[in-house]
């Protein structure tokens, strides 16, 4: 699910061999490696549809040692064609939850600079843009865009 989504998010944006050189079964074992240590500092949720894993959100504690931003949303992918319905918005929000019960009250999240899409989503649930800067996205050097969010309380999820 991640390469597809690799593959459709990042068409145009990272270079077409990276992209055809992505291997469901490398993925799958870096992904055992995540999920086998899954705990306040480092988790992830997955959304499933009719027994189908169709988006996943992963996230912990912030990882560069940002004076500010204390909790980081690592990674939000969903399937093409289940975008736009608002599961985004409850992975977010599971993530956010989840942080602020380990005991965060601030968020930070890279974006490619160029994933215009993911960026008008995360300024629409009130990130703010922090900085750009040229960091190391699965072994490429790219331009990220950081932003940041100071008060979980908006994005979590009702009654968590
Ligand atoms: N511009 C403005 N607003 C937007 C945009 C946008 N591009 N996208 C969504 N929104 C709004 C929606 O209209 C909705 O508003 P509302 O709740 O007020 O009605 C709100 O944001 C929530 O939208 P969702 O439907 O929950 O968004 P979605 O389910 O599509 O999730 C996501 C967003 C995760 C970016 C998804 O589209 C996706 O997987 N995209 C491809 C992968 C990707 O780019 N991931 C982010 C990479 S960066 C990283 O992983 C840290």
């Amino acid at each position: 699910m991640h390469v597809d989504s690799w593959r459709t998010t990042y068409a145009g944006l990272m270079p077409d061999d990276f992209l055809a050189g992505l291997a469901y079964d490398a993925q799958e074992r870096r992904w055992a490696g995540i999920l086998a240590v899954q705990g306040p500092a480092s988790f992830v949720y997955v959304v499933e549809q009719g027994g189908e894993m169709v988006g996943f959100a992963s996230g912990g504690r912030e990882r560069e040692g940002d004076p500010t931003y204390t909790g980081e949303l690592y990674a939000i992918y969903l399937l093409e064609e289940h975008q736009r319905r608002g599961l985004g918005r409850v992975l977010v929000g599971a993530v956010a939850s989840r942080l602020a019960e380990a005991g965060h009250r601030s968020m930070l999240v890279w974006v490619l600079k160029e994933n215009i899409a993911a960026r008008g989503f995360y300024e629409h649930l009130g990130g703010a843009f922090l900085r750009s800067a040229r960091r190391d996205v699965a072994g490429l050097e790219l331009e990220e865009a950081g932003y940041g969010w100071l008060d979980l309380d908006p994005l979590r999820l009702a009654g968590s």
